[in-house]
């Protein structure tokens, strides 16, 4: 029996719960959601090689430094055209490939100055075959210029490159040298259509940008996100070091394109700003009103009137009306207890920056930061009020389906929780599991049965390009052709389908799910077994480590059962055997330290 108490209301369902949580993490932008096909168009990405670049039929190759394009570009590369009666120029490998599909039309336009005495040749396909070709026949002279040229591929060739050849002689300066395919929504700068669609499928209430460890950045304050560095025409970003991922970002996906995107998915952009904290260091508190600031400046690019100075820059790249910034996140993962200088003062950090923003925006959503590693139960410990937490779990199946109830207990007292990452990392690889689907889908169940408290959540992370691991499992992986969903890409979508207004109270009582929901008072028991008659009824605990699950078996003919035992990470099993036919009713389950005390009932009316 299934009783669904339809004359009390329940819980009224959060209509922002489930969100998209996007960082530019194993080239989710660059070689991923961003559909920029050229790889370092911008010749940056290392300052002793092109990296991507490759020269053909005897043309040589230089970094130059001087002579720029403007102040954002620190290098260009210098080709030397050979001019031998056969074609010479270079290529560019794109992200480990470019997809040239028939009958779609590129977009290729470049910066260059120089002499050349020849045309140029632009063409897609691999070293044996040309799918796609076009000619710049306006010769390279003198200044800086920018070209441009479209091109339809006639068939289909996945691992592509862009080859820019001349049979003429001479040495020209090429910088962003960018190629597009069509975009998401045709924008200009846009998205790959494949990945984008997939994240429009989940219809995200919010989206999360731009991280993660990405709005933190290493090493050094210059390798954080900077928001007002990533906003313009494309050759004035000068792109910065993505150290905690590995490699650099252009930046061409910014902060324009991030407020873009969440308004073509319908989604409500939450944006996260550093507090001055970076991975390997960190502002002092008496030198934080720049990073104030810099947040204050995003707001008004996003929200402010086309008569401020910032709203002004928004008009100008082509957006009049306000983005309309409601949720803003207040650092990431910067309230740390390891990091003790800094979490010490993450609380100082945020009272500043809550009393800056809230005096320009008072209605504000502002998320406050938690522990996000090394605890399972986070809490905000500060007077200070804050309206929403984020809370992190990178965790088991078993962790998560234990942990169903969490929420139950939380108190009701205005502090609401955004659950900001989670995911099932462990003992998976990189294509996920059916096992930790189930495991996401139950603490969502939790989760909505609780979205009085629980008002957000967004999986994390969501990219891989396979070609470039550096975070796994993530729910949507592909190349420079392909993508597919994980299982708990699908479970995000079901439960993004289905998404009710209030969550009704229901009672079950038959033996199977009386059983599961002694699950939920009992953490530590991941698996339940059936008696028949001549079995054993069985059950299983994982570990404190929830490595080595360790087997008990309790005696079915008996009414009760209490089971002791010290069940520690090698386990301490306890068994007994029952002829009877009977099934096994947890009643109830205590934890102290490693202790367990689990009361068990057999029953002989189970199957
Ligand atoms: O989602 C991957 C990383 O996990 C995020 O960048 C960070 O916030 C968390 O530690």
């Amino acid at each position: 029996n299934i009783n669904v108490d339809v004359y009390n209301k329940g819980v009224v369902m959060s209509p922002n719960l489930y969100g998209i949580f996007y960082e530019d993490i194993n080239h989710a932008a660059d070689g991923g959601l961003y559909a920029e096909l050229v790889r370092n168009r911008s010749f940056e990405d290392s300052n002793t090689e092109a990296v991507a670049w490759n020269s053909v039929g005897g043309a040589t190759m230089k970094l130059v430094k001087t002579g720029l394009l403007n102040k954002a570009q620190a290098q260009a590369l210098e080709v030397g055209f050979a001019g031998n009666g056969k074609a010479s120029g270079i290529n560019n490998d794109g992200y480990w490939g470019i997809n040239a599909v028939q009958g779609r039309t590129y977009k290729l336009s470049f910066w260059a100055k120089g002499n050349l005495d020849g045309k140029l040749n632009v063409c897609l396909g691999n070293d044996k075959k040309v799918v796609a070709v076009t000619e710049i026949s306006d010769i390279v002279t003198g200044n800086w210029k920018k070209y441009n040229a479209e091109f339809t591929c006639q068939e289909n060739q996945p691992n592509s490159r862009l080859w820019i050849t001349s049979e003429g002689k001479g040495n020209v300066v090429f910088d962003v040298v960018s190629l597009f395919p069509p975009t998401f929504n045709n924008r200009e700068n846009g998205l790959r259509p494949d990945l984008a669609s997939m994240l429009l499928a989940l219809h995200p209430k919010f989206l999360r940008f731009p991280g993660g460890c990405f709005v933190e950045g290493q090493e050094s304050s210059e390798n954080a996100f900077h928001w007002e560095r990533t906003i313009g025409p494309i050759e004035e970003r000068n792109g910065h070091k993505n150290v905690n991922w590995g490699y650099r970002t252009s930046d061409g996906l910014g902060f324009h394109e991030y407020l873009q995107m969440a308004e073509d998915f319908g989604a409500k952009p939450l944006y996260v700003v550093n507090v001055g904290i970076w991975h390997g260091g960190f502002t002092p508190l008496k030198k934080i009103q720049p990073w104030i600031d810099e947040a204050l400046n995003a707001l008004e690019y996003a929200n402010g009137p086309v008569t401020s100075k910032y709203g002004a820059l928004r008009a100008k790249n082509g957006h009049p009306e306000p983005f309309n910034i409601e949720y803003l996140e207040i650092g990431n993962e910067n309230n740390q207890p390891e990091q003790k200088n800094l979490s010490d003062k993450y609380y100082e950090r945020f009272k500043l920056f809550k009393k800056a923003i809230l005096a320009k925006y008072p209605k504000m959503h502002l998320i406050g930061d938690v522990a996000a590693w090394g605890t399972d139960d986070p809490r905000w410990n500060n007077p200070e009020k804050v309206e929403l937490v984020d809370e992190h779990y990178y965790r088991s199946p078993a962790w998560f389906a234990r942990n169903f109830n969490k929420y139950d207990s939380y108190p009701r007292d205005g502090q609401g929780i955004y659950v900001g990452e989670y995911a099932v990392t462990q003992g998976f690889g990189v294509n996920g599991s059916l096992d930790a689907a189930l495991g996401e889908a139950i603490y969502m169940m939790g989760m909505e049965k609780n979205s009085d408290v629980v008002k957000m959540a967004s999986y994390a992370p969501i990219f891989a390009n396979l070609n470039d691991l550096k975070w796994r499992p993530d729910m949507i992986q592909f190349n420079s052709s392909n993508v597919f969903g994980t299982p708990s890409y699908y479970v995000q979508k079901v439960m993004a389908d289905n998404v009710g207004t209030r969550v009704l109270n229901v009672t079950m009582n038959d033996p199977y799910t009386k059983n599961l929901m002694a699950r939920t008072v009992a953490p530590e028991v991941s698996k339940f077994g059936f008696a028949t008659w001549g079995t054993k009824a069985s059950f299983s605990f994982d570990s404190f480590s929830s490595e080595n699950a360790s087997q008990i078996s309790v005696d079915a003919a008996k009414p009760m059962l209490e089971i002791k035992g010290d069940w520690k990470s090698d386990g301490n099993i306890v068994s007994q055997t029952s002829d009877k036919e009977g099934c096994i009713d947890i009643v109830n389950a205590d934890i102290k330290s490693n202790q367990y005390t689990v009361k068990a009932k057999a029953r002989k009316d189970g199957g």
